[in-house]
């Protein structure tokens, strides 16, 4: 089975330019991820035309609310036919249980992961909304809650993603952004891994945006990131 292993996050204000990237990739060796900006901006039937050129879409909406609320949020995301959509699993159990359980039901049933703790949130953060964890506990014990209520994965650093792959299984699938190919610019990541090494480590899948959405060559960027990790075009 093809299972691309790069997720392009598709960082675009718009579906012209988001449309112009897409097609200068191929599905065979990616996936995309819509998230709140590109999906506010064009709406369901936006994916519509990136499904039916074959991609298959990552919907990165991040919902967090009441369970019944994000329960119904998440059997609607699925009636879209998407890959994979999320939740934050600081929502708690009964959130992620009720998200869950919406899948479940659905026919298209997508994979279900959520975001740990956002990785823009350092130690100070955390304090000043009350928390004394450190980040590394709180996404330890954030990914337990996820993977107990049934969920397919987390988001998180692949800093993390050694100590996540031990305690959650081999099975349990791991999404990390903050990847650059060792020449890249930084942007304004600060944490970053190359793909080799995130993937070395034990993700599931890389999520990439701008070495290869603001590279002159977009394909030629993802083809060489794919020959880095070993995988035939
Ligand atoms: O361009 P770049 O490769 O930095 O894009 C990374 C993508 O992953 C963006 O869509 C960003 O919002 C997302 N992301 C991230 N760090 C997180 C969660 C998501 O960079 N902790």
């Amino acid at each position: 089975m093809n299972d691309p292993k790069i997720i392009i996050a598709l960082d675009f204000p718009n579906a012209t330019s988001a449309l112009a990237l897409a097609e200068r990739l191929q599905p065979t060796l990616c996936r995309l991820k819509v998230g709140k900006e590109l999906f506010t901006a064009t709406g369901p039937a936006f994916l519509e035309q990136l499904m039916r050129r074959g991609f298959e879409i990552f919907l990165d909406l991040k919902f967090h609310d009441i369970p019944n609320t994000t329960a119904q949020a998440c059997k609607v995301a699925a009636s879209l036919g998407v890959w994979m959509i999320n939740v934050h699993a600081l929502g708690g159990r009964k959130m992620l249980d009720a998200a869950r359980e919406a899948i479940a039901r659905t026919e298209q049933q997508p994979k279900l992961v959520a975001v740990t703790l956002l990785t823009s949130m350092a130690q100070a953060d955390l304090a000043e909304i009350g928390i004394n964890a450190t980040p590394a506990d709180m996404v330890l014990r954030l990914a337990t809650l996820a993977r107990n209520s049934g969920l397919d994965g987390v988001v998180c650093s692949a800093q993390e993603v050694a100590l996540l792959r031990k305690h959650c299984g081999a099975e349990f699938c791991l999404v990390t952004p903050g990847i650059r190919p060792a020449h890249a610019s930084l942007d304004d990541q600060s944490r970053v891994m190359t793909p080799q090494a995130a993937l070395q480590a034990g993700s599931s899948y890389l999520v990439i945006g701008r070495p290869i959405t603001q590279a002159v060559d977009p394909l030629q960027a993802l083809l060489d990131i794919n020959k880095e990790i070993g995988v035939l075009q």
